[in-house]
């Protein structure tokens, strides 16, 4: 049974469906801790109201970056995890942290990579006029939000859309898409090829792709 740690630092709405998909589709993996850097994080409680084990390292306790990282790595250590999932968690990992855990970190983005990285996504682009816009599972490497792209969802942006709208069709996906994404790596059907990733042994139906239909 392979280990999973998920870090959250808010809501935790995908943490919460990575564990329901987990169980109930028997994944060969189970968490084995949901991580917050924020003590407060909703997340937390939810995670506890599952069952599941919940902890937090809050990052203010340290003077320096890499302090946070290493404590953080130390736990993981610890707790023997095989894959690192990043799920709404707004710290930046160093270079360190990612060197030592690399192939194994697993983040996903609210945009269609390598378009808009880093912050504020849904606004940035509706004001870029992108009609396609969604989620991307992906690799993490040292760059940030540019490693190997496992699966991505589009979005359609509609005439009339606001930041909050977008972003909470986006999030539709997103319960959809990151399962479905982190089961093929537990399930080791990933390969990759530098910066590709593509499935073993795609069975029928399986992409890593999918578009959401736009409402009717
Ligand atoms: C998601 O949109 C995720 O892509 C982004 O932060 C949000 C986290 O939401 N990185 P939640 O905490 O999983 O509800």
């Amino acid at each position: 049974m392979q280990k999973i740690a998920v870090l959250i630092s808010g809501r935790g709405s995908n943490m919460l469906s990575l564990a329901a998909r987990c169980r109930e589709e028997r994944w060969p993996a189970r968490i084995v801790a949901v991580i917050s850097n924020r003590p407060g994080a909703a997340g937390l409680e939810a995670a506890t109201g599952l069952g599941l084990p919940a902890e937090s390292i809050d990052h203010k306790a340290f003077a320096e970056r890499a302090d946070f990282d290493a404590a953080l790595a130390e736990r993981l250590e610890a707790l023997e995890v095989d894959w690192i999932v990043l799920a709404g968690f707004m710290r930046v990992l160093g270079e360190a942290f990612v060197a030592r855990f690399e192939g194994r970190i697993v983040n996903i983005h609210p945009s269609l990579l390598p378009s808009f990285p880093g912050l504020h996504t849904h606004r940035r682009a509706l004001e870029a006029g992108v009609r396609l816009h969604g989620a991307t599972v992906h690799l993490v490497t040292s760059s940030l939000d540019l490693g190997p792209i496992v699966a991505q969802a589009a979005v359609p942006v509609l005439d009339g859309d606001d930041p909050d709208g977008l972003a909470e069709r986006v999030l539709a996906v997103e319960h959809r898409l990151y399962p479905m994404a982190l089961r093929w790596l537990v399930e080791g059907r990933i390969i990759v090829e530098g910066q590709r990733c593509r499935l073993r042994d795609p069975r029928e139906g399986e992409m890593q792709w999918f578009v959401a239909s736009p409402p009717a």
